[in-house]
């Protein structure tokens, strides 16, 4: 049996160190209060470097910040941002069904960011029921450069995975979070702070730490179908 063939059949009963990660990760949203080593931030970072990108353009800055003050501050303002969204335009409350049709028009000018799912979210935000960095010691913030090529965003996308799951090989946990994307949207403060201006535009951030538990596990996927077009024939796999 050639190499190839050898591998390909060890394949069928195990999976890869890279599929296990990939796998096995999830988002941790508990984390011990114990600092993860600079190394090790350094080599996630590594793995953030290292993403392909179109026409390697590289759109992206990375933000480290281990500093308690500044997780919180952003973390003040993000709740503050997500209780105002909250008082402006959650009609389900009680007595406020008026403000259904300023939601309406919200949801028209703004409908991925009001969707239901992140909209449920910034309510549990505002109330205090969901953490933003979940206690996470290191979050790194992903802005990206709009000048990229093509679709930064997505670059930024593939980085960010890279240093996730980086994250993870090493037993650490991460839970992206996105929605300290309000604090960089509406109040110029850490813009400045962070000294955030054009061509730079945030895109992501991650919370990294050391987990509580094993939160790690398969979880649910829908399963989308899947064309497959091959021997002047297509079939559909799920
Ligand atoms: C771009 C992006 C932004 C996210 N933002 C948040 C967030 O702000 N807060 C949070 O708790 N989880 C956030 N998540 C985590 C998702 O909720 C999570 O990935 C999804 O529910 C699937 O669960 P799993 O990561 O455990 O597989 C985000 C995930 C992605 C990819």
């Amino acid at each position: 049996m050639g190499k190839q063939e050898q591998l390909a059949e060890s394949l069928k009963t195990e999976w890869t160190p890279t599929e296990e990660t990939i796998l096995k990760r999830r988002s941790v949203r508990m984390y011990t209060k114990e600092q993860v080593p600079e190394f090790m931030i350094n080599r996630i970072l590594e793995a953030g470097r290292f993403a392909p990108s179109a026409g390697n353009s590289q759109p992206w800055k990375f933000i480290v910040i281990r500093e308690p003050e500044i997780i919180k501050g952003l973390t003040d303002t993000t709740v503050k941002i997500c209780k105002l969204f909250k008082s402006l335009i959650d009609y389900r409350r009680p007595g406020r069904r008026w403000l259904l049709p300023i939601a309406k028009f919200n949801i028209k000018v703004k409908p991925k960011d009001l969707h239901p799912v992140p909209f449920g979210a910034c309510t549990l935000i505002a109330d205090g029921k969901l953490g933003l960095f979940h206690g996470a010691p290191t979050v790194i913030l992903i802005f990206k450069d709009v000048r990229g090529v093509s679709n930064p965003d997505l670059d930024c996308g593939i980085a960010g995975q890279n240093m996730v799951l980086a994250a993870h090989s090493m037993g650490l946990g991460t839970c992206w979070v996105g929605f300290v994307k309000l604090a960089f949207q509406y109040v110029l403060k850490w813009k400045q702070f962070f000294g955030i201006s054009y061509p730079y535009k945030f895109a992501s951030s991650i919370a990294i730490g050391w987990p509580v538990g094993e939160p790690d596990g398969m979880v649910k996927r829908a399963t989308h179908a899947v064309d497959w077009y091959e021997n002047d024939s297509k079939k559909t796999i799920y």
